[in-house]
């Protein structure tokens, strides 16, 4: 006799269903989350209950489990395969996300993990919405061998294929060791959060301390404070898992969804004719003082409003996010506060990739400009400054966003077009009275153009003095430079928000053609 299977009513199913997502939603069950929140962390669905507005968010792939079957695997299997991919609404527009899942099966990638974000990234681009991956993972899932490897090329060419599309940030909520680093090095912005359980490298401080005999803690290795300052991996430092989150959102709210789209406008109600207070007491005009870039660019945009990227490394060049009558900005700006502005390796790499973004996705540039040129000495030219110092002029030149340039004091030499002048595309440039424009400082230049004069001269420092002083006649104003018609206008420091502001509205339309190519070659 066969046995009939007869199917239960619906409730029943109904109850099943809630009870096997139950199971699901425990991840790797309760002790694993005790542990989880021992760590100080989150888990992956806390998480995105966090970001998410409430009630918003659509799992996809729940029940998803690997396919391996290898040490075990079959028998341990977990619904999500350690991960949680879905979307929502962050802040009333659409977000997709994936948070790896640290309590199951400590988060690692294997086939199943790796297609369930390869899914997300598909539906992204489809409907043009941003990715947030939060990342809290053991890495390459050691069971499913080569498989896992293979996992992660499909993140990283998802990666790879969304950048530019659609924007991708990256949380760091976890470990993240070996290639594994790569998926989040290949998104757009880094937030780490701070402490103990966060840490990133390539290779960790077991295998330090054995290949090169260098003793170095997981955090001095790779926390978020060390990658905030010294690698320049890291775009954001979170003081808690929280602030990940607040940070993302804020970030979000200047990027548009995707490359086809404008950023998002919001009416601030700061006046776009609104004159800059006391912005004159901030710039010395003796180039030799240093100031802080900084409290020229709270005074220009939208209620002092500006979300500064990568604060803490390459100070001498400061990037990020602000409104100019309520339309998103992106400032690009040398302060001298930190060596003296010259721009270094470092600062042209920061520089170079803000740009880009911010050109991939339709956000205007303004640039603030006082530097002295690019950094001398044998320390950078054997790093290669010329390589890295030409993707600020690369950069910009690419670049077919409104560009507007304000020359704030210096701007000297190679540093006076990688910070974006009219022959590299600039749409219009302005000067500030204090400007001073000039292809080397007038120290520099007068030592090589009067080398034969002060040689001879019995007193030479009398005879330097005297050229300097005729060469900043010249030179050290931003009229001789803007009589030649280099020059937009000069105005009053205190106008310059309602000049940009009014220079925006105009290129609001600006349409900028490149011939068709496969894609450039920035150097690397
Ligand atoms: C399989 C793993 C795993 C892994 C952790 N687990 N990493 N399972 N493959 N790579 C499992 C653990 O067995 C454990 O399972 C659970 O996840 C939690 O791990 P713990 O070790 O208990 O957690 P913790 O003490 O917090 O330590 C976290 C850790 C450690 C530092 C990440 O787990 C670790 O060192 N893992 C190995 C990391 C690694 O070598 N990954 C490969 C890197 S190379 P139970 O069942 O006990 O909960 C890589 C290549 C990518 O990723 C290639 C891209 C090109």
């Amino acid at each position: 006799m066969t046995a009939t299977f007869e199917k239960p009513d619906m409730s029943k199913l109904v109850e099943e269903l809630r009870a096997l997502k139950a199971k699901a939603y425990m991840g790797g069950g309760e002790e694993r989350v005790q542990a989880q929140h021992a760590k100080g962390k989150l888990t992956a669905r806390e998480r995105l209950n966090l970001l998410f507005d409430e009630g918003t968010f659509n799992e996809v792939m729940t029940f998803a489990t690997t396919k391996a079957t290898e040490f075990g695997l079959d028998k341990s299997k977990v619904y999500g395969d350690g991960v949680v991919t879905g979307w929502g609404q962050v802040e009333g527009r659409t977000v997709f996300a994936f948070a790896q899942d640290f309590t199951s099966i400590g988060g690692t990638l294997g086939e199943t993990h790796a297609s369930k974000i390869a899914k997300v990234y598909e539906l992204a681009l489809k409907v043009g919405a941003p990715v947030v991956g939060i990342n809290d993972s053991g890495g390459a899932r050691i069971q499913e061998g080569a498989v896992a490897l293979e996992g992660y090329g499909t993140v990283f060419k998802a990666n790879v294929m969304a950048s530019g599309v659609v924007p991708q940030i990256t949380i760091m909520a976890g470990p993240a060791a070996g290639g594994a680093v790569y998926s989040p090095a290949l998104t757009d912005f880094i937030i780490m959060i701070k402490g103990d359980a966060y840490y990133m490298f390539v290779t960790g401080p077991e295998i330090t301390k054995v290949v090169l005999g260098e003793d170095v803690s997981f955090q001095d290795l790779g926390g978020a404070v060390i990658h905030a300052t010294k690698s320049g991996v890291v775009h954001f430092i979170a003081e808690n898992e929280q602030d990940s989150i607040n940070i993302t959102k804020r970030l979000l709210s200047y990027l548009p969804s995707n490359n086809m789209e404008e950023p998002p406008f919001m009416d601030t109600g700061d006046p776009a004719d609104r004159e800059m207070k006391d912005v004159e007491s901030v710039v010395p005009t003796d180039t030799v003082k240093p100031f802080d870039m900084r409290e020229v660019i709270y005074r220009t945009v939208d209620n002092g409003e500006f979300m500064e990227v990568q604060k803490h490394w390459a100070q001498n060049m400061v990037v990020g996010f602000g409104r100019v009558a309520g339309n998103v900005v992106g400032i690009v700006a040398n302060n001298s506060a930190h060596l003296g502005a010259a721009i270094d390796i470092d600062a042209s790499d920061k520089a170079a990739r803000f740009i880009r973004f911010c050109d991939a996705f339709n956000i205007p540039l303004i640039s603030l400009v006082d530097t002295p040129g690019y950094m001398p000495g044998t320390d950078q030219e054997y790093k290669g400054i010329i390589r890295h110092g030409a993707k600020m002029l690369y950069a910009f030149a690419e670049a077919t966003v409104p560009k507007v340039t304000v020359v704030v004091r210096r701007s000297y030499g190679g540093a006076h077009i990688a910070m974006s002048i009219k022959s590299l595309g600039a749409d219009l440039i302005y000067a500030w009275p204090s400007a001073e424009i000039a292809v080397t400082g007038p120290e520099g230049a007068v030592r090589i153009l009067y080398r034969r004069e002060i040689q001879n001269s019995k007193s030479p420092d009398d005879l330097i003095k005297e050229r300097i002083a005729e060469y900043k006649k010249l030179f050290a104003n931003p009229y001789w430079a803007a009589e030649k018609g280099l020059i937009d206008d000069v105005i009053e420091p205190k106008d310059t928000r309602k000049v940009i502001a009014s220079a925006l509205k105009m290129l609001k339309n600006k349409r900028e053609f490149r011939y068709p190519k496969k894609h450039g070659n920035i150097p690397l």
